[in-house]
């Protein structure tokens, strides 16, 4: 029998109308799933990759739409795509140097080439290039092997596939036919999806991009995230459509934006009250390769991005962007190793952690697990600091680092910190204060 009459019984003896009811049903979230956002919530650090034929060029992974390249001699460019240098083991080894807890890599960009043999279409990394390997495959095996959760970013707009019609508001004239059949469409990205969720062991989850170029077309999302739920019942639905989460979505993601924030000006600044959180975050100015982009984040500000995501709540999903040839250049590989070092010593203000009694500000954030809240002091001259009270009880705080006292008054208005003088070589002062309580938790996923 399935779980929907039994529901609506069980509405109806408690008085419930039969929309609660069915709300409910349509809300019911299976227990792998759970134990999957729970997971998510707690990873905290990830590693987004953007990779596919578009880095040959060098100018981004919207090159094909911002130079308007016409879909024949992006076929040609797709097919002298022969990335030899990929090492799939070196990349997992420096994201577990890094210190990251789940990857995220394109497996079909708004390009429609995909990184992955497919036999929906020929238009795949295995049949269409000299390169014939599974990237994806090989990164798979190299994930599972080293405990790092695989997820499968997924475009949904397309600018190559006939079927992708009518177009959306990135179209233009690029060669296809002016018709095509949306259902045919759905089935191949179902059929896709299919692949990715049975050919590569168990994956973390499939995020999604590109409905945004179509907002109002009948994407028929209830079907495809039932197949993917379906299919892999801990895999994670991630949408990055800019809208507030619907049913079948398992975290709500943010791109170059902490939730509830909008600079990047297309985020939505509703955040959900209990979904795991995600923030995106390219290291320079570019998602895919380019080579001319050298506007890198210094270390010290991507350790404030990740403290800030934390403290509200939100995983850091920090990107990418290889080379045509297979390897990642050195501003990523230096930038991820300091992360990675910096996390050895800090990593338990921020691995495990919700977000803290204090709401980020404009000094820093705090996280809490258990009865301790981290105090991260990001941006602070001043010899103290003053918070406002924590929830419960202050029994005592010291310095993360080096593991010395820190002097604390706590009055009913607050707990009043006295600080280490800041230092060029500590980007985050991370108080430990030890409270009497488990304090409530402000937000916690369902
Ligand atoms: C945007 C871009 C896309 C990129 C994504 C990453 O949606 O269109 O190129 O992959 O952001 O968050």
């Amino acid at each position: 029998m399935s779980r929907l009459p039994v529901i609506l019984a069980i509405g109806a003896r408690l008085g419930l109308g039969a929309t609660a009811a069915t709300a409910q049903a349509r809300d019911a979230v299976s227990a792998p799933r759970l134990a999957a956002r729970r997971w998510f919530a707690e990873a905290k650090f990830g590693l987004f990759i953007h990779w596919g034929a578009y880095s040959q060029l060098g100018a981004g992974e919207w090159v094909m739409h911002n130079r308007k390249i016409a879909v024949a001699d992006y076929e040609w460019l797709a097919a002298t795509f022969n990335p030899t240098k990929f090492d799939a083991v070196a990349w997992v080894a420096l994201a577990k140097r890094a210190g990251v807890r789940y990857i995220t890599i394109t497996s079909r960009h708004h390009d429609g080439f995909s990184m992955f043999k497919s036999a929906q279409t020929p238009y795949n990394i295995v049949d269409w290039t000299p390169f014939r390997r599974d990237p994806l495959r090989e990164l798979a095996d190299a994930c599972h092997a080293a405990g790092i959760k695989l997820f499968f970013y997924y475009s949904q707009l397309d600018w190559h596939h006939p079927d992708y019609w009518p177009r959306g508001q990135t179209a233009w004239d690029n060669g296809r036919p002016d018709h095509g059949d949306w259902s045919r469409y759905l089935a191949f990205m179902n059929g896709q999806l299919t692949e990715l969720l049975t050919r590569y062991g168990d994956v973390g989850g499939i995020w999604f991009d590109g409905m945004w170029d179509k907002p109002g077309a009948p994407w028929q999302l209830d079907s495809t995230y039932g197949l993917i739920h379906r299919l892999q019942p801990a895999a994670l639905v991630i949408p990055n459509h800019h809208q507030p989460p619907r049913s079948g979505e398992d975290v709500q993601t943010f791109e170059q934006d902490l939730p509830g924030a909008n600079t990047a000006g297309f985020n939505t600044t509703s955040v959900s009250g209990d979904l795991p959180l995600e923030t995106s975050l390219t290291m320079n100015g570019s998602w895919g390769f380019n080579i001319t982009d050298k506007d890198f984040k210094s270390v010290r500000a991507l350790v404030g991005y990740l403290v800030r995501a934390a403290g509200n709540g939100a995983n850091l999903l920090l990107n990418v962007g290889p080379r045509p040839d297979g390897t990642i250049g050195p501003e990523f590989t230096a930038r991820l190793d300091s992360l990675g070092e910096w996390l050895s010593t800090y990593g338990t203000a921020i691995y495990g952690t919700r977000g803290g009694p204090v709401p980020p500000r404009s000094w820093g954030a705090t996280t809490r697990r258990g009865d301790t809240v981290y105090v991260h002091v990001l941006d602070w001259l001043d010899p103290l600091l003053a918070l406002p009270p924590l929830g419960s009880r202050v029994r005592s705080a010291y310095l993360l680092r080096r593991g010395a006292a820190v002097p604390v008054i706590e009055t009913a208005v607050g707990v009043t910190l006295a600080l280490p003088p800041a230092s060029a070589d500590e980007p985050d002062r991370v108080i430990v204060v030890v409270t009497s309580g488990v304090a409530a938790p402000n937000r916690q996923e369902r």
